[in-house]
């Protein structure tokens, strides 16, 4: 039977692949997670933690068969995982005085056993807030929930987390704020300052993990995405400037394989980015076929191409440092179940968004994302970029910002105690 999954798999990326057949294996140093390691990246995917197998043996691979596709696939393919929805505040919060870690505890001991990393998904944001937020959460106690949210569950996993998006999607501009931020529940109740106070309160429960501000349509050079970016650069430039720890922006990139390409904006956000010595991470991407006519191998072709030409230009940018598609397998994509409009095909068809199929064969966004990551680190050093003015080494040191109300004198040498 495993044997047979394999052969499957070899079929269908023959049949869809029009490389040479030498590089359809897949696995062990075909893989993407050592394609990525081979220049120092990350690679990964949103996974649903209950759906990997904890008794699967990291070492024994694909060749015997032994674990369930779904659980291979993520050991084999990937060095960094995120929860889908597991650790959302629906689902780690069944009432407002109670926390249910099950599902998020699972993945932090998948990884572990697998050495792979894990993201946090995320601390802050407007939606899948449980049911009770709406008739629990006032003016009066917003603040307390937030901080003690983020304080129980950064700290229960302090030290595990390669980055936590402590907040995600907080800028929206047809809320027609000044300060372009979304009308959320959070900035309702505790105002604009919810944001420096969720990431304050991270940075105190895990001093380790990089803080991550993360939102999507920011990529593209339309008018409105040039917008969008430019108020998301401006909130991290605030908090940048002002002293409160953030190390680094989540690029969604939820794209779509009709339409524009991302060009000169995005990479104009991920050196603005570098100048404050934040890192850059690609966090959702997948490839939207909702609107694009043809079969399958039309889908595969347009979205692999939006695959290579996205990955292309951002991976060589030496501050982003981690690409992440939102789930792995077209079977199990948010784009396949979404109530959303604009996430169904009028013919009905699947989307086929991601690096893996239905049957979990390798699709030829799966060879364009391996051929990007390929060529990410060959020498493309930009001239006009700043060096980080940041102490890599501790991210808390204090350094001189353009605009900066003022610097933190350095910490006064204590003498050493004799004896
Ligand atoms: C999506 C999940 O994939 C769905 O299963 C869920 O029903 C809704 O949320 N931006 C984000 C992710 O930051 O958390 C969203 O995930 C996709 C858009």
């Amino acid at each position: 039977m495993a044997a047979a999954v394999g052969f499957q798999r070899c079929l269908f990326a023959k049949g869809r692949d029009s490389q040479s057949p030498a590089k359809l294996n897949v696995t062990g140093a075909d893989s993407l997670r050592a394609h990525a390691s081979a220049v120092g990246l990350q690679v990964g995917f949103a996974v649903v933690p209950q759906l990997l197998d904890l008794n699967a043996d990291p070492a024994s691979g694909s060749q015997t068969g032994s674990q369930d596709v779904y659980t291979r696939t993520v050991i084999e393919q990937a060095s960094i995982l995120v929860a889908e929805n597991a650790m959302k505040w629906s689902s780690l919060r069944p009432t407002a005085t109670t926390y249910a870690f099950d599902q998020a505890d699972r993945l932090f001991a998948f990884a572990a056993h697998c050495t792979q990393q894990v993201r946090g998904h995320n601390l802050c944001w407007h939606e899948q807030l449980p049911a009770w937020f709406a008739t629990t959460a006032t003016k009066d106690n917003a603040r307390d929930l937030l901080t003690q949210h983020i304080q129980t569950v950064a700290g229960r996993y302090a030290g595990r987390v390669h980055s936590w998006d402590v907040v995600n999607e907080a800028v929206h501009i047809p809320d027609g704020r000044a300060d372009c931020l979304r009308k959320s529940p959070w900035l309702e109740f505790i105002g604009p300052e919810y944001i420096e106070l969720a990431f304050t309160a991270a940075a105190k429960a895990d001093p380790q993990a990089k803080l991550t501000y993360n939102d999507y349509d920011i990529e593209l050079d339309t008018a409105e995405q040039t917008a969008k970016r430019g108020q998301v650069l401006q909130l991290v430039r605030r908090l940048h400037a002002r002293g409160i720890p953030i190390h680094a922006i989540g690029i969604q990139s939820h794209l779509q394989a009709s339409g524009p390409r991302a060009g000169a904006g995005v990479i104009s956000l991920i050196r603005e980015a570098a100048k404050m010595g934040l890192d850059v991470y690609i966090t959702e991407m997948d490839v939207n076929t909702h609107a694009l006519e043809g079969g399958p191998d039309a889908q595969d072709a347009a979205v692999a191409a939006v695959y290579k030409s996205y990955l292309d230009l951002v991976l060589p940018e030496p501050n982003v440092k981690a690409v992440l598609t939102w789930g792995f397998t077209s079977a199990r994509t948010w784009l396949n179940q979404s109530k959303q409009p604009w996430a169904l095909r009028p013919d009905g068809a699947r989307q086929r968004p991601l690096p893996f199929d239905d049957e979990y064969a390798p699709t030829p966004a799966f060879f364009a994302m391996r051929n990007s990551l390929d060529s990410a680190r060959q020498p493309v050093v930009p001239t006009d970029i700043l060096t980080p003015q940041q102490n890599q080494g501790d991210p808390y040191a204090p350094f001189a910002v353009p605009g900066s109300p003022g610097v933190p004198p350095p910490p006064v040498p204590q003498p050493k105690l004799q004896g």
